[in-house]
């Protein structure tokens, strides 16, 4: 080894036992919702669980509110190591070449949490982290948020309803479609700026769970809201590979906890979270709430299924074949325990 090379060895190791000893490892978690939203809130308490299973030797820093980056740029951020954690909504995967995360979007596709949760954590969920692999970026956690609810300044009860209104999406393909199915516009923009394109009337519409709805204050710009439950959002939590490979293994194994407890807290508040959001939605007075009827949704449901297959050979007929077993499963097992109370 030349003396140069050996020098810049020592160095490097001078420079990482010092920045480890002052708890100079720092990960920047970026992420574009509210503080007191399921993803907001379990971010901090990551950084809690982080800080003191380290010992001090991590420090994580959050930006809420695309304070640093919006939807798109984020992810780019992360594979060049400007930040280290995010935590996208599963609709934004696409763009980076992940396109099977979209299983997610599929509209009427997941039946309730339980199946969400038994796909995520099974074999599904470990295929769809496979796929980062090669992007430089690892898959820690699926985090909730919950069901999506349309909104707009029209009331929306049957599909003729949607006919002509401009829909704000998320960046997947798989909405796209769905909008379309229904008649509407679909609109990709990013999440900062939907509030402002809602107020100006850019779009008419758009669709999130209740919890992302109230906390952007979208109920002051939108005068109908229908619970329809027609499709999921929730997250995947990332990290920048090599960052994560990089960190000394107690090091890592202390986060892979922190993350572990962090995920249960999520899951655990998500759907009061919405259920809260949706109470204070009703008591601004400022949206009226319908919800579906049996009948209605069922003509949703019509127009909606077809999604499925026309993504089938996109997202991968097997994952789409796996979530139905799933439900199946979860129904059978259901209807077996409610036989024996
Ligand atoms: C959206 O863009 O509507 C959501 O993905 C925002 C979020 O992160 O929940």
């Amino acid at each position: 080894m030349k003396l140069r090379t050996v020098m810049m060895f020592v160095l490097a190791l001078g420079i990482s036992g010092f920045a480890h000893a002052a708890g100079e490892i720092v990960i920047k978690f970026s992420h574009v919702v509210a503080p007191d939203t399921p993803k907001g809130q379990a971010a901090e308490r990551f950084k809690l669980l982080a800080e003191q299973k380290t010992g001090g030797k991590v420090k994580v820093e959050i930006y809420p509110n695309s304070q640093l980056y919006k939807d798109r740029e984020e992810i780019e951020a992360l594979q060049s190591g400007a930040v280290q954690m995010l935590a996208p909504s599963m609709a934004k995967f696409g763009p980076m070449g992940a396109r099977e995360f979209e299983l997610f979007d599929l509209p009427f596709l997941f039946p309730n949490q339980e199946v969400l949760h038994r796909v995520m954590d099974g074999d599904v969920g470990k295929k769809l982290f496979a796929k980062l692999d090669t992007k430089g970026v690892t898959g820690l956690a699926f985090w909730d948020n919950g069901f999506k609810q349309m909104s707009s300044n029209k009331p929306m009860h049957t599909v003729a309803d949607f006919s002509g209104l401009k829909m704000r999406i998320q960046s997947s393909k798989v909405l796209g479609a769905q909008m379309k199915a229904l008649g509407a516009n679909p609109q990709v923009m990013a999440f900062s700026e939907v509030y402002t394109a809602l107020q100006q009337g850019v779009v008419d519409g758009t669709e999130n769970p209740v919890s992302n709805f109230y906390t952007q204050k979208m109920n002051e710009v939108q005068k109908h809201m229908t619970m329809s439950n027609h499709g999921y959002l929730g997250y995947a939590v990332i990290v920048n590979k090599a960052f994560w490979e990089g960190l000394p293994a107690d090091v890592r194994n202390a986060l892979t906890q922190a993350m572990k407890e962090a995920t249960a807290f999520e899951r655990d508040i998500a759907q009061r979270d919405n259920d809260d959001a949706l109470a204070k939605v009703i008591a601004a007075k400022t949206t009226t709430v319908y919800e579906l009827t049996p009948a209605e949704r069922i003509e949703w449901q019509k127009a909606l299924l077809p999604v499925h297959k026309e993504f089938e050979s996109v997202i991968g007929a097997d994952l789409i074949q796996s979530v139905n077993n799933t439900a199946d499963q979860v129904a059978k097992e259901q209807a077996a325990s409610a036989k024996k109370k």
